[in-house]
């Protein structure tokens, strides 16, 4: 399937009345299998509010979610769970690894959650982070480790359960420039090694080159 995602005719909007804002107007766009995409605007613009519809953590005011063709935004909340624990992952921009278990447990522990044999979580975890280069790491504590370090064990957790897809939310936001663009090059060999299709957040203008397709919001529109 060429298009893993499509978004058609969305609106979100908060609140009732006259205190209510219509924060996503009409996005139309789909995301394509295996790449990399990133979803860019300023602060404010709705770019979290969209990466949290198609991540089905939260619900439209009207419009459709096609994940694999099927709309998402039409099913019981019990699937929408198993929908993120099973064919999504999430890396967020303040890591929220589990600080006193050690990056080899954050990964195993995610690996449970998804009900992975144990053999196998030892064989999974280990791979993941010998892929973001921290097998080395894998005893330490999280709260022992630099913000980038963090965020490396954060995108082991979230390839471990070989997810579809995996959504980050300005991951490299509280990174300096270096760890920054050294994460975007980690989710870069993730896309083309591991084939899972990325869809992130920035507004960081740096970024964008690692991007196979880029949309610009403004104020709730895509206008690129
Ligand atoms: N739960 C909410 N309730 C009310 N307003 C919200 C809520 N979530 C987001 N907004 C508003 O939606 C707009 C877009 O927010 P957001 O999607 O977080 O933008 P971005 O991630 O691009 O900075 C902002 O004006 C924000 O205040
Ligand atoms: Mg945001």
């Amino acid at each position: 399937m060429q298009n893993i995602l499509r978004v058609s005719g969305l609106y979100r909007s908060f609140g009732t009345g006259s205190a209510k804002v219509e924060v996503l107007k009409d996005i139309h766009l789909t995301i394509e299998t295996g790449k990399l995409t990133i979803l860019r605007g300023r602060s404010g613009s709705g770019k979290t509010t969209l990466l949290n519809l198609m991540s089905a953590l939260d619900l439209p005011t009207s419009g459709s979610i096609f994940f694999e063709d099927e709309d998402i935004t039409k099913l019981s909340e019990n699937k929408r769970d198993e929908l993120r624990r099973t064919k999504y992952a999430f890396v967020f921009q303040s890591v929220a690894l589990i600080g006193n278990m050690t990056a080899y447990e954050n990964v195993d522990f995610a690996l449970r959650v998804a009900k992975c044999p144990p053999k196998e979580r030892e064989r999974r975890a280990l791979a993941a982070l010998t892929r973001v280069g921290l097998s080395d790491r894998r005893q330490h504590r999280v709260q022992e480790l630099s913000g980038g370090e963090q965020q490396r064990v954060a995108i082991a957790r979230a390839i471990a359960v070989q997810p579809r897809v995996i959504f980050a939310d300005e991951p490299t936001a509280e990174l300096d420039s270096v760890m920054g663009e050294r994460v975007m090059k980690l989710f870069r060999e993730i896309v083309e090694e591991e084939k899972i299709t990325v869809v992130m957040t920035t507004h960081d203008p740096h970024l964008m080159k690692e991007a196979d397709t880029i949309f610009l919001l403004e104020d709730g529109v895509v206008v690129s």
